[in-house]
C-alpha cells in the first residue's frame, strides 16, 4: 500500500463542529440561536463567575436574542446530586438549550443534565457505552481550562457520591453540537490549573497514541498535542504568554478529539477510582501517573516511541530504544519544569487504598484500550511506584 500503517481499514471518527479563536466568546450566544434555542440553561462553576467570564458571557447571550437561565451549583468532579438538581431546574425553567461553560467538570455537568432531562431517571442509569436512547437537546460546550477535551469529547465522567466513585459514561450522544473554545480565556486561569489541566491534555495524546484503538486519524492529533505543549507548556506557566497559552487551547482540543475517537488507557483507568475516592484533582493524579504507566507500556510500544520522541521536540531519525529514554527524559524533565505534582502521596492518597485502587481500575472502561494488558497485580504496582 505504501503506507506507514494501514489502521484505517476498520475506523469511525467523530467531532463536533469547532469554532476556536481568541475574543470568540462573543458568538456563543449565536451558536445557541442557530441550535433553535430560545431560553438558555448555562451550567457553569462559582470560580469562573469570580473572573467575569460568565458574566460577559451572559451578555453575549442576551445580545443574540436570548434568556438565560444560570446554574453554577457544580464543584470540581461533578456529582450526581448538583446534575439532578441541575435538571430538576431546567424542566422547571422551561429552558430549550444548554450551554456548559467551564473546565472539565462544569462542562460534564452539562452533558448530564442533557442526558437528565431528554432520557429521565438517575445518572447512573447511563453508565457504560452507549446506553443513551432519546437524543439531547442542543447542547454548546465552552471550554476555559487547557486539558479536559470534553467538549469534544464522547464521555462524561460523574461522580456517584454514594459509592464514591467516577461514573464514565460514553456515548456518541454527549458530543455536543457546537464545541467553542475562546483561548483568552486561559489568562485569568491560575497557574497551577495551567499546569495541571495541560498536563490532563499530554495525557490523553500520551494514551491515545498507546491506545490498541488508535489509527492514522487520531495519531495525527495525538502527535500534534504533544508537540504543542512540549513547546509551550513551561512557559505558559512561568511567563505566561498568550501565545503559548493559545497553544495549550489548541493541544487540549487535538488532544480531545484524539482520545474520543482512540479511548485512553491505563493512567485514566487508576485516575478515576482516585478521583472518585479522594475528590482529587483530575490532572494532578495523571502526572503523577503517566510516567510511570509510560514505563510500564514502552515495552509494547517500541515501534512508536521515535515518532512521539519527535513529537516531544526530538530530531527525526532516533533509535526505537534511544528513543524510549528520550520520552522518559523529556516526560520527568517537562513535568518537573511545570511544577506538576511528583507523588501520590503528595495529594492526599492513603498507601493502605491501593489494593482496593488496582481493583477497581480493573473495571474502569479506559483499561480496555491499554496497549500492554495489565493484571490487578501490575496496577498495585504501578501505583506503588508513583506512591
Ligand atoms: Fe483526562
Amino acid at each position: 500500500m505504501g503506507e506507514e500503517r494501514s489502521n484505517l481499514q476498520h475506523c469511525k471518527f467523530e467531532v463536533p463542529e469547532i469554532i476556536f479563536g481568541r475574543g470568540l466568546l462573543n458568538q456563543i450566544g449565536a451558536c445557541a440561536r442557530r441550535l433553535g434555542g430560545h431560553k438558555v440553561f448555562l451550567v457553569s462553576d462559582a470560580g469562573l463567575f469570580a473572573a467575569g467570564w460568565v458574566d460577559r458571557a451572559i451578555r453575549h447571550i442576551m445580545d443574540a436574542g436570548l434568556e438565560v437561565i444560570l446554574y453554577d451549583n457544580v464543584t470540581s468532579n461533578p456529582k450526581d446530586v448538583e446534575i439532578e438538581a441541575g435538571a430538576g431546574e431546567y424542566i422547571r425553567h422551561g429552558a430549550d438549550v444548554i450551554i456548559g461553560l467551564g473546565g472539565g467538570s462544569a462542562m460534564d455537568a452539562a452533558k448530564g443534565v442533557a442526558i437528565l432531562v431528554s432520557n429521565g431517571g438517575r445518572i447512573r442509569d447511563y453508565v457504560g457505552p452507549d446506553k443513551i436512547i432519546r437524543p439531547l437537546p442542543p447542547l454548546v460546550l465552552c471550554p476555559t481550562t487547557c486539558g479536559t477535551g470534553s467538549d469534544v469529547s464522547q464521555f462524561a465522567i460523574i461522580n456517584d457520591t454514594e459509592n464514591r466513585c467516577k461514573l464514565t459514561i460514553m456515548s456518541r450522544c454527549v458530543a455536543p453540537d457546537i464545541s467553542l473554545t475562546d483561548p483568552d480565556i486561559l489568562e485569568t486561569l491560575p497557574d497551577e490549573f495551567v499546569c495541571t489541566t495541560a498536563t490532563d491534555a499530554l495525557s490523553h495524546a500520551l494514551e491515545a497514541y498507546f491506545s490498541v484503538a488508535s489509527t492514522s486519524l487520531t495519531d495525527v492529533h495525538a502527535i500534534k498535542a504533544l508537540r504543542l505543549v512540549s513547546n509551550s507548556l513551561v512557559q505558559a506557566v512561568r511567563e505566561r504568554r498568550p501565545d503559548d497559552l493559545e497553544n495549550l487551547s489548541r493541544a487540549s482540543l487535538h488532544a480531545g478529539m484524539a482520545f474520543s475517537n482512540s479511548l485512553l488507557g491505563i493512567v485514566h483507568a487508576l485516575a478515576h477510582p482516585i478521583g472518585g475516592l479522594y475528590d482529587a484533582n483530575h490532572g494532578s493524579i495523571n502526572a503523577i501517573l503517566l510516567p510511570e504507566v509510560l514505563k510500564y507500556d514502552i515495552p509494547v510500544v517500541t515501534e512508536k516511541l521515535p515518532e512521539l520522541a519527535w513529537g516531544m521536540g526530538q530530531a527525526v531519525g532516533v533509535s526505537t530504544s534511544a528513543a524510549a529514554e528520550i520520552v522518559q527524559e523529556k516526560l520527568g524533565a517537562m513535568l518537573d519544569a511545570a511544577g506538576a505534582p511528583r507523588s501520590l502521596r503528595s495529594i492526599g492518597v492513603q498507601r493502605e487504598d491501593l489494593p482496593e485502587l488496582a481493583r477497581r481500575a480493573l473495571k474502569d472502561v479506559c483499561i480496555v484500550t491499554s496497549p500492554r494488558q495489565a493484571e490487578e497485580k501490575d496496577l498495585l504496582a504501578i501505583l506503588e511506584r508513583a506512591y
